[in-house]
């Protein structure tokens, strides 16, 4: 890690999915506030994330001023009643001229505006990458004007985690784990689970105008699969904010959508309103053996083991596909995704989930020393928070499986 923060990957939630520039001190307080009562904190969703449009302008002097009507009592009032929930406080600005909602951004302004969020103790900023002047199209261009905030924020002494917000333009993940905490690797995220790749330019590194850009989850765990080795401790490819809670997709959906942002080690920020969260989307956000996957040492993406079209629909997607994480203990997630549109029988076999493709070898030792394993299906068994965190501790010892629907895991 650039910075000793973010090991793991960040958790927490962020409005703009359910509110977008609908922001204010009470929307922030009673989300967090519903986190303490529904265990969400200490599940490890620490980070409350205030996204755009909370700025009126700037001063005289050059700082910005936190809106008055949405936020009557300063942004420190809100930090503080967040650090005393036991919850640490996300703010959010662009690399830019102006932000994506066309507020100031803190292009030219990155230490004044670093100074000012650290003198209201904030934990984390959202560094967006609107208007950015033509400072982009090549990776220097990118690197160069990220890391000057980066460095804006060093220099305050206070820890803050960094959050790089452009898109997956310019190929973060090749360089921003130098100056970051994570890097958006897609546009933005739109609350369907399929949709067609036209509709998410992004994916195709073509480029993003906003807001004409919108990724569903299929678009963006596909896009994935490329930059998995990409993430590690300190640098995570973020898929962008979760959409469990706002009703674009079923249940089951959400299940897919939750369970592949956490095996990626991406980061697991909440986009719903959270007091009226439904128990069935509450419990999927929820599930401590799914935070585990993502709250794993290892801090590593997945690796798709393999991917075929079964009954493509209108979209020209349809797919099933096997994906395998190695866990830090030893154990093997494994992921059997059926994104088709009927039921299939999906089968792993050891050699699929044991043999990495990228290294054409052997077993890996102790794998080829087991007889049996045990394999734990962690959404239909769904394991208590003790039994999570032994398999991350290592005093467990078998494969971690989370399936979607019709799936079997055969032996060899
Ligand atoms: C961009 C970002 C979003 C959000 C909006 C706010 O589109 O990618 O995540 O922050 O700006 O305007």
């Amino acid at each position: 890690s650039y910075n000793g923060l973010n090991l793991v990957p960040q958790m927490g939630w962020d409005n703009w999915n359910a509110f977008g520039c609908d922001v204010n001190e009470s929307l922030l307080l009673n989300t967090a506030q519903a986190m303490v009562n529904f265990g969400l904190r200490d599940l490890g969703y620490k980070y409350v994330v205030l996204d755009d449009c909370w700025s009126s302008g700037r001063n005289e002097s050059g700082y910005l001023i936190a809106n008055p009507v949405k936020f009557p009592n300063g942004m420190k009032h809100v930090a503080t009643a967040l650090h005393n929930m036991g919850l640490k406080f996300g703010m959010y600005s662009s690399a830019g001229k102006w932000t994506c909602g066309r507020f100031p951004g803190s292009l030219g302004y990155e230490q004044k505006d670093a100074d000012l969020w650290a003198s209201w103790e904030v934990d984390y900023l959202k560094y967006d990458n609107c208007f950015n002047q033509g400072q982009s199209g090549t990776p220097k261009l990118s690197f160069d004007r990220y890391n000057v905030m980066s460095e804006a924020l060093n220099k305050t002494g206070r820890p803050m985690v960094y959050s790089l917000c452009n898109w997956g333009n310019d190929d973060p993940y090749d360089w921003a784990y130098t100056i970051s905490n994570s890097g958006r690797m897609s546009g933005d995220i739109y609350d369907q689970f399929n949709r067609p790749d036209a509709r998410c330019p992004c994916t195709e590194s073509i480029g993003c105008a906003w807001p004409g850009f919108h990724c569903s989850v299929m678009n963006i765990l596909n896009k994935m699969a490329a930059i998995t080795s990409r993430t590690m401790s300190g640098y995570f490819n973020d898929m962008d904010m979760l959409e469990v809670g706002n009703g674009g997709q079923t249940d089951s959906e959400y299940v897919v959508h939750f369970s592949f942002w956490a095996l990626m080690s991406s980061p697991l920020l909440i986009g719903t309103h959270v007091p009226t969260l439904s128990p069935a989307n509450l419990a999927i956000l929820s599930n401590p053996a799914i935070i585990a996957l993502n709250q794993d040492p290892s801090a590593t993406g997945a690796v798709r083991k393999w991917q075929y079209f079964m009954d493509p629909d209108e979209n020209g997607q349809g797919e099933i596909a096997l994906w395998t994480r190695d866990l830090h203990n030893g154990d093997v997630a494994i992921a059997l995704l059926n994104a088709a549109n009927s039921a299939h029988t999906l089968n792993a076999t050891m050699d699929q989930i044991f043999l990495d493709p990228r290294t054409a070898g052997a077993y890996k030792e102790p794998v080829q020393l087991r007889q049996s394993w045990h394999v734990y299906d962690l959404w239909a068994n769904r394991m208590t928070e003790a039994e999570a965190s032994a398999i991350i501790n290592g005093t467990m010892n078998g494969t971690a499986a989370i399936t979607n629907t019709n799936s079997t895991i055969n032996p060899r």
